[in-house]
């Protein structure tokens, strides 16, 4: 009888040590780059090679940019027994040696598949693969998995995550699991439990406010993005984050104040910074914007609290995030075609439900600090005057002193 209870209760153990995602990694969101928003399925060794030789030279890696992920169409065929391989026309020496490649200039590797027997691209899906293509993962070296949702017709969400989870845990290498799931099945209610982070909408458009039509789906600008994160950041945290889709900042349909407006908000949502541009051809202003510190800071602050919007009024947002130290980060987002002028009184009362803290800034001084001018601009003691260019931000931290 004892026996028996010692043989379930190991069995449980086993069970439930096997069924887990990897802890402890995306502490803060994730940092890297995309080849999707720009290159689609034009991948190959060279182009990621050289992605990650500038993303070392243009000091994106020490801004802290971290992963190199290849997007839809890297694959080739299955093999007679099930393994897939890379194709072999755009990886000529395998894509481990472009993985090693990666790993070589201290960065770390993320690559793609879907949970459909195909790729939303028409490439081999994972679909009664996954576990090998987790340890084929292993193998090569991957750190990081995309995990799409395209032909998943009659396949319950949680379960084809959860099998890739515990597929990637069984081949034992550290893998960060981003779901991408669009936010179909509302992966922010289950997903902390089966990855790291998990987008919440359709795919991201390179414009400002558009909502480009497909026929059957739409893809979204960055601000219709940005209302679809309404009511989700008591979901994020660290180790779980809201993904709100891959940036668009360098790509060319936005100005730059929409790109700083953007990158901003993106930073305010605490959301993975996963850029999305031709890292070996940008301009001054769109490096500026990737790689502003104080931004990054805001984004990987480490309590890993979402930001929230505090106020909105014609076309003019107002949002706060708590940040580490008892500081601050305030965005002012102004939507509309003119430059606004904004006051803001210090002494207003923004108390946040979620985190439980309160600005106070009648009692407690802060220094002010513009995140994109880096000046400083006094304490929390006057009333703020300034002006919001048109879509654009105006983005301050307020450390107390
Ligand atoms: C879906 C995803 C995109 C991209 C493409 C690739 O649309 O949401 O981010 O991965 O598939 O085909």
């Amino acid at each position: 009888m004892k026996k028996n209870l010692l043989l379930i209760t190991l069995l449980l153990l086993g069970f439930i040590t096997k069924a887990q995602k990897f802890d402890d990694l995306a502490q803060t969101p994730p940092m890297g780059w995309n080849s999707w928003n720009k290159f689609a399925c034009n991948v190959s060794d060279e182009m990621l090679r050289d992605i990650a030789d500038a993303m070392v030279s243009s000091g994106m890696k020490d801004a802290g940019y971290e992963y190199i992920v290849v997007d839809d169409c890297w694959h080739g065929e299955r093999d007679s027994l099930g393994f897939i391989h890379e194709n072999k026309e755009h990886f000529p020496s395998g894509i481990k040696a472009t993985i090693d490649y990666i790993h070589s200039k201290g960065l770390k590797f993320g690559i793609y598949s879907c949970a459909g027997a195909e790729t939303c691209a028409g490439k081999p899906g994972s679909r009664g693969h996954e576990f090998q293509d987790a340890l084929t993962y292993a193998q090569w070296g991957v750190d990081y998995l995309k995990y799409d949702w395209c032909n998943t017709e009659n396949i319950n969400a949680i379960g084809a995550y959860t099998t890739m989870r515990d597929a990637l845990y069984a081949a034992k290498r550290p893998v960060v699991f981003s779901l991408c799931e669009w936010g179909d099945n509302k992966p922010w209610e289950w997903g902390a439990e089966v990855g790291h982070l998990w987008r919440t909408t359709g795919d991201i458009y390179d414009c400002f406010d558009c909502e480009e039509d497909h026929g059957t789906w739409s893809s979204w600008g960055v601000m219709k993005i940005l209302d679809m994160q309404d009511g989700l950041r008591e979901f994020a945290g660290p180790g779980h984050w809201n993904d709100p889709d891959m940036m668009e900042v360098g790509n060319g349909g936005m100005t730059t104040n929409e790109d700083r407006a953007h990158f901003s908000m993106w930073c305010m949502l605490a959301s993975p910074l996963i850029a999305g541009n031709d890292l070996t051809n940008m301009s001054e202003e769109t490096l500026t914007i990737l790689t502003n510190k104080e931004a990054i800071a805001v984004n990987q602050d480490s309590l890993g609290i979402q930001g929230f919007k505090f106020a909105d009024k014609d076309s003019l947002e107002t949002w706060f995030k708590p940040l580490s130290e008892g500081n601050w980060a305030v965005c002012f987002l102004n939507r509309s075609a003119e430059a606004k002028d904004i006051e803001f009184d210090w002494k207003t009362k923004v108390y946040d439900e979620f985190a439980k803290r309160d600005l106070d800034a009648a009692e407690t001084s802060y220094e002010i600090l513009d995140i994109w001018t880096n000046q400083k601009m006094g304490k929390t003691k006057k009333v703020l005057k300034t002006e919001v260019p048109s879509h654009d931000v105006v983005m301050l931290k307020l450390s107390k002193k």
